[in-house]
């Protein structure tokens, strides 16, 4: 862990215009700098540079960030490294934890080093052999990979013999081959090669290192695939097959199509879409998911048309649920029955295919229903008594709170109920928040005015932290989330020595659970260029206003909630002098 007073210092030292321009030659365009857009294709300079916000953003596609982001998007580095090399530039050097941890972590870096090469080896030499092998030539001419395309996701073939890897590394018996999965070590001491006769698939990582293969059998044989074990560079349930090779095209889109098969991506990317992953044989993570939503804002799953894909898309829905975040859009296509996506484009071409991801996929609100729907009988009031009783537990777990309210009423209306009697019915559907900060507003309308009230204020503070001195939130009102949010990157402001720029608050956010939300807010208001440019004092009376306001409605949605409890219950005594309080406050306090 790199502490947080750390990267707020490096941020202060180093300027984003110098770390860009090192990558990207910028041109000043009045109190901006601008280039053409490193991350995605364009004729005309869409990517901005503000120097007084210490952010970068391109209006074509998005991409977006401080200079620690740039880093990472640019180099492909993970932050520690990012923070480590943009440190490095500036004569910082960043402080170790404990020399134990600092051994561990070392030895961890060799090991993956010494891992990572023995793939990539690997990788090159099943490429190469795929030139001479007639068969597997063959066999991908007969599945129409082109030449072009193989070339592309570096496809190979491992041949028949037992220890082809032999002639490859200087000593087979090197503890590395079997750690990567590449070598068998049997019951008896015997080592052979995991990969033997099969077209390979090389699996690689967010940066392009190669972690872990897919091999396939030439025609019939069991297994169909065979896939490199999880090692420490290899976790399935992260990664995703072809990300690495896609994310131009993801970016350029702003979309990404989640499918199940190595050959599906492939085949896709031939016929022109580009920005297709595969799951690697296993089911669709929540990790999966948040990595996918972090480079698009539109993710399609599209399953095979029979049952097990069914079954696949299903937990992709309930694995996405505690993910959701408003802004982010999930869809749900269902290939007819006896196609897959690579027999689809191949038969109706990637028109076709692209049209029917737009037309025919369900938008994830529209799947639940369904699902839920087809599961009971919603003709007799207790398969609707069902319907609520499943919805229950999955509705609770949904994280965005706008669309987890419209799935919510749209069930209710099926049930034939009242969403007040829905919410009566199941509980409270929101997951109970630990601490004293919980926060439950009557009315939902309410509860979505004041949630895209506080994102603005967000917003403004994120683009001037200066004005945080504006913002007082007292502690007697329990916060949602977005207020808690609202109230940190405050509270971070004013405690700031010096005025901080909107790069090193957004920076506060990395690694807690606000990150996402900064980040959704910030990509949002980025689109408006005005945003760029200095805010004016009508601007800051703005946000002026609007903390009255949320104040005043915090009040009333906690006069209303307490005057509703001291109907049923009693207070605390807490709350009753809370409620005392609001009482005798004048209304526009
Ligand atoms: P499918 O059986 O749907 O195969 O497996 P496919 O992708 O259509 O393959 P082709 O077109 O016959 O070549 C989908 C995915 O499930 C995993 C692989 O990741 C495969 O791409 N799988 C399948 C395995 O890991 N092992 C298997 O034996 C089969
Ligand atoms: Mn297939």
């Amino acid at each position: 862990m790199i502490p947080q007073d750390f990267v707020d210092q490096l941020l202060s030292r180093v300027d984003i215009v110098d770390v860009v321009d090192r990558h990207v030659p910028l041109k000043k365009g009045g109190q901006n700098y601008l280039a053409c857009c490193p991350f995605h294709k364009e004729k005309s300079p869409s990517f901005t540079v503000s120097p007084t916000k210490q952010f970068y953003h391109c209006f074509g596609c998005g991409a977006h960030g401080s200079a620690i982001g740039f880093v990472m998007e640019y180099q492909g580095l993970g932050f520690v490294d990012a923070v480590r090399l943009l440190a490095e530039g500036v004569g910082m050097t960043v402080p170790e934890a404990s020399r134990v941890d600092q051994a561990a972590s070392r030895a961890a870096r060799e090991r993956q080093m010494t891992l990572e090469d023995a793939l990539q080896r690997a990788a090159v030499y099943y490429k190469q052999q795929l030139k001479g092998a007639p068969n597997a030539i063959r066999y991908f001419k007969e599945r129409g990979v082109s030449g072009e395309i193989a070339a592309r996701f570096g496809l190979g073939y491992a041949p028949g013999e037992w220890q082809n890897l032999e002639t490859v590394f200087e000593s087979y018996d090197d503890g590395r081959l079997v750690e990567s999965g590449l070598v068998i070590v049997n019951d008896e001491g015997r080592r052979y090669d995991r990969f033997r006769d099969r077209v390979m698939f090389p699996i690689r990582n967010q940066r392009g290192a190669i972690i872990g293969f897919g091999g396939r059998v030439l025609g019939k044989g069991e297994p169909k695939y065979l896939n490199s074990p999880e090692t420490p560079l290899f976790e399935k349930g992260r990664e995703l097959y072809g990300l690495y090779e896609a994310r131009q095209a993801i970016r350029e889109k702003n979309r990404v199509l989640v499918v199940e098969g190595y050959m599906d991506v492939v085949a896709l990317s031939q016929f022109g879409i580009g920005y297709a992953v595969a799951t690697l044989g296993t089911a669709t993570t929540g990790e999966h998911v948040r990595k996918l939503m972090r480079h698009a804002d539109d993710v399609y799953f599209c399953f095979d048309g029979d049952a097990p894909g069914q079954k696949a898309a299903w937990r992709a829905l309930e694995n996405s649920l505690p993910q959701l975040a408003d802004g982010k859009a999930l869809h749900f296509l269902f290939l007819p029955e006896e196609h897959d996506p690579d027999s689809f484009v191949r038969a109706e071409g990637a028109d076709a295919f692209e049209a029917r991801l737009e037309a025919d996929s369900l938008p994830l609100s529209a799947y639940f229903t369904r699902e839920l729907t087809r599961r009971v009988d919603m003709t007799s009031p207790e398969g609707r008594a069902d319907l609520i009783r499943q919805a229950k537990p999955l509705l609770a777990q949904i994280a965005a709170p706008v669309l987890g309210f419209i799935i919510k009423k749209r069930l209710a209306e099926l049930a034939g109920i009242e969403v007040d009697e829905f919410d009566m019915l199941v509980g409270n559907a929101k997951p109970e928040r630990k601490g004293k900060r919980e926060y439950r507003v009557p009315q939902e309308s309410n509860r979505q005015f004041t949630t895209s009230l506080i994102r603005k204020q967000i917003k403004w503070l994120l683009m001037n932290p200066s004005w945080a001195c504006d913002v007082q939130l007292p502690d007697s009102l329990t916060l949602s989330d977005e207020l808690a949010c609202f109230a940190m990157l405050a509270e971070r402001a004013t405690e700031h020595a010096t005025e901080p720029t909107p790069a090193q608050l957004v920076e506060c956010a990395r690694g807690t659970p606000f990150e996402g939300l900064v980040d959704s807010i910030l990509q949002q208001a980025m689109q408006d260029p005005e945003e760029f440019a200095s805010p004016d004092e009508a601007a800051r009376e703005q946000f002026r206003d609007g903390n009255a306001r949320l104040l005043q409605l915090l009040r009333n949605v906690e006069l209303e909630r307490l005057k509703f409890k001291s109907r049923g219950e009693r207070l605390t005594p807490e709350e009753s002098q809370l409620l005392r309080e609001l009482l005798t406050r004048p209304a526009d306090g």
